[in-house]
């Protein structure tokens, strides 16, 4: 496990502060984890209130993880991961799925909340052939990540870079532009922008994500499809593009499929 600076544990524990809500904890809360807080719990059930969609969001926001880490693992050959804002371990996590299609596969998770940190040794189960590795590091410093990642990830060979539901959490746009440059900048030819955020495109999502703000949490700015569209300038979009999660290649088993307000895509540098 790579720190930047401590340890699971006490010392984590420690920093964990319980009188505002997290976004890694109510992301837990609503996809029916156990990892939480009352804080978080009472957050989570006003958002739901105002915007009783957003359950059934960050459970297609997983569901879309899974189906995306599948195709670039399965079809595209991927074998090496870059998941930053991990998010605290559920079912599903990016190198279960990764690793299950190809054991030798490489994942680094990257998130800067201490509960996280604490849970990361769930993370850290990779098959034998494999690894996985967790940063504790903050997004508005990429290089610092880009830097600790290199000791487990070959930047000479292809990764996929995942920015799952984060970059609403980086409040100015051209800076949330110039960071996934920065990151997207630092892979090869043949690497994968794997993406999601939570769209502007509900006023009750607008008005249930502003009363959250308002908690003294860390705010995440609700933006539009296209603003989200510019993140993979550059890049070129495998089918269908940037659309709302649960169509982004469904199962056939999935039918039938509601659009919701979170949207994603996967594209590959050239
Ligand atoms: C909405 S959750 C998404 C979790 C996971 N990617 C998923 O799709 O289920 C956002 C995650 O980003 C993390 N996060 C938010 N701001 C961050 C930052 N500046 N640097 C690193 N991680 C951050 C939070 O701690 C949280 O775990």
């Amino acid at each position: 496990m790579t720190h930047g600076s401590s340890t699971p544990g006490r010392q984590a524990l420690g920093k964990i502060d319980t009188t505002v809500p997290h976004s890694a904890r109510i992301w837990n809360y609503w996809m029916g984890g156990k990892d939480n807080y009352e804080v978080d719990r009472v957050a989570g059930d006003q958002y739901r209130e105002v915007a009783p969609t957003i359950a059934v969001m960050a459970r297609a926001s997983r569901a879309y993880l899974i189906r995306t880490v599948t195709h670039v693992a399965g079809e595209a050959g991927i074998r090496q991961f870059l998941d930053i804002g991990t998010g605290l371990p559920t079912y599903d996590n990016t190198h279960q799925v990764a690793q299950r299609i190809a054991p030798e596969a490489r994942i680094v998770y990257v998130d800067n909340d201490p509960l996280v940190l604490r849970h990361a040794q769930a993370l850290l189960t990779s098959t034998p052939e494999g690894v996985t590795d967790y940063i504790d590091a903050d997004l508005h410093d990429p290089d610092k990540i880009l830097q600790a990642a290199s000791e487990k990830l070959d930047f000479s060979r292809p990764v996929a870079l995942m920015l799952m539901g984060i970059l609403g959490h980086i409040q100015d746009y051209d800076e949330a532009r110039a960071i996934v440059r920065t990151l997207q900048e630092a892979l090869p030819s043949g690497s994968y922008f794997v993406h999601y955020d939570s769209t502007d495109t509900d006023q009750s999502l607008k008005q249930a994500q502003q009363g959250y703000d308002d908690t003294g949490a860390v705010p995440y700015v609700l933006r539009s499809p296209e603003q989200l569209a510019r993140f993979y300038d550059g890049l070129e979009l495998i089918e269908p593009g940037i659309v709302s999660c649960p169509l982004w290649r469904p199962e056939p088993a999935d039918a039938p499929v509601e659009k919701t307000d979170v949207y994603g895509g996967v594209a590959r540098k050239r």
